[in-house]
């Protein structure tokens, strides 16, 4: 089958270089006419597990191209997949300046059906603003053409995408089309030969899906940051309670993990795009609003441990900081702990000394150079002169250490650790002060 992907970021890259994987030849089309030539070059964008082999592989195979000439990637796919961006607006709602360019390129080039693709997250109602956009765009051109517009939302996650994309529990495909199901069964039947997943629906309902889908995870992980703050509160351990509810089948073990908070370039965008499009309709969505605010809050907190423990002065103080990521597995620092937790030290006159596995560059790109960042080579040289830890990120190799080493390592025995990663009596017993989430405080 012949597949066109428009943009060449996280969703586009990993959805084409998948479909390629399992047959399918592949046009990836960007406007940034640099970064084509990068991943022409075999340069992948960004980092994710496999996707680099993955890319290269197919390639060499040719089933995967890219290019920047938009009339060529119209002329080439029969599924004409959207997957650009959609950042956020001045009211947090989701920009579709990008999304209705595409329909705007594809109306503009298009000599023969094709079925518009929406990959994207989209507020509901997206896919109709498509089709109006590329009817217009024909009309405009004084042509009639045959095409359709479906709504196929992605549920990757970033660290895991190619197996999320591969084994993935869903594939949400909105359209009441039986030419457009056809076709999209055609896409993914490598997928669902050993299990039937493709859930077809209505396009708004498949568009509702994704958004739902994100903001209740982020409730789940909301709601266990605010029993956390209420349990360091009352004395007791959430990771006690966290295993006690998660044994309950109704609730599960997955995604309530306490910690300092989510980020990333979806649940934090997503959450405040469903709440914009229910004030659009005149709902208070109440619940989505105090999620944000929960992980807002919860953010701060990292630097909140911190001040307590060094009496609110964290003046020409040097903070070691341990992951820069919003998680492991990835160089992406969109809304981490991290920065809020950076921002913060340096407005208190702090130094940070940083290290992470795969982001460093990241935030060299973010913040520039500046004496009160020093980025190190390893998490040993993070913490030598520093006064304090603090873990922003689980990355493996984070989870072992030797508590008594780093008790001389630190100028004041001071350890936060946003992600829980050790138990609180090994940590004391080493003469270490530990801040976690929700374990009780060792002040
Ligand atoms: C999320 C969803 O999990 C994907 O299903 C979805 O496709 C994707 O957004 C998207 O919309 O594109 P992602 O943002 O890559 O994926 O990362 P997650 O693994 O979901 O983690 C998000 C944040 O939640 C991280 O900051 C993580 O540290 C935090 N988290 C997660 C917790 O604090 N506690 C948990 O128990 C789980």
């Amino acid at each position: 089958m012949k597949i066109t992907i428009f943009g060449t970021g996280y969703v586009g890259l990993v959805t084409g270089t998948c479909l390629a994987d399992v047959g399918h030849d592949v046009l990836c089309m960007d406007v940034d006419a640099d970064k084509i030539a990068r991943l022409e070059a075999g340069e992948i964008p960004i980092y994710e597990p496999g996707l680099e082999s993955m890319v290269l592989a197919n390639v060499s195979a040719g089933r995967l191209s890219f290019t920047a000439d938009s009339a060529e990637a119209v002329a080439f796919g029969t599924l004409q997949f959207i997957a650009v961006g959609t950042p956020p607006d001045e009211d947090g709602s989701a920009d579709l300046t990008y999304v209705l360019a595409v329909a705007e390129t594809i109306g503009r080039h298009m000599n023969q059906y094709k079925v518009i693709v929406d990959k994207s997250t989209v507020p509901v109602g997206t896919a109709d603003r498509v089709r109006e956009t590329v009817t217009k765009t024909l009309e405009a051109r004084g042509e009639r053409l045959d095409f359709d517009v479906c709504s196929n939302p992605e549920f990757l996650k970033e660290g895991a995408a190619i197996e999320d994309f591969t084994h993935g529990a869903r594939i949400v495909v909105g359209t009441e089309s039986e030419r457009v199901k056809g076709l999209m069964r055609e896409c993914y039947a490598p997928y669902i030969r050993q299990q039937e997943k493709l859930m077809f629906m209505d396009v708004r309902a498949a568009e509702l899906t994704k958004y739902a889908a994100n903001a209740m995870l982020a409730t789940k992980i909301s709601f266990m940051n605010e029993i956390a703050n209420l349990a360091e509160r009352l004395g007791a351990d959430v990771e006690q309670v966290r295993r006690g509810i998660g044994s309950d089948p109704r609730i599960g073990y997955q995604f309530i993990y306490p910690g300092c908070g989510y980020g990333g370039s979806c649940f934090p965008k997503d959450v405040q795009a469903l709440a914009r499009t229910a004030a659009d309709v005149d709902y208070r969505a109440e619940l989505l609003t105090a999620v944000e605010s929960v992980n807002q809050r919860q953010k701060q907190t990292l630097f909140a441990k911190l001040r307590q423990a060094f009496d609110g002065d964290l003046a020409g103080k040097t903070i070691a900081l341990w992951g820069l990521s919003f998680k492991p597995n990835t160089d992406d620092m969109r809304d981490a702990p991290s920065r809020t937790l950076m921002e913060a030290l340096w407005d208190a006159g702090a130094r940070v000394q940083a290290y992470d596995p795969e982001a460093m560059r990241e935030c060299r790109r973010i913040y520039g150079e500046r004496d009160d960042l020093v980025l190190v080579g390893d998490r040993i040289q993070a913490v030598k002169g520093a006064d304090a830890l603090v873990i922003c990120t689980e990355w493996k190799e984070f989870r072992t250490l030797d508590f008594a080493w780093l008790k001389q390592q630190l100028a004041t025995p001071v350890v936060v650790d946003g992600r829980n990663l050790f138990e609180p009596d090994a940590v004391k017993a080493a003469g270490l002060l530990y801040f976690a989430v929700g374990r009780g405080h060792s002040l």
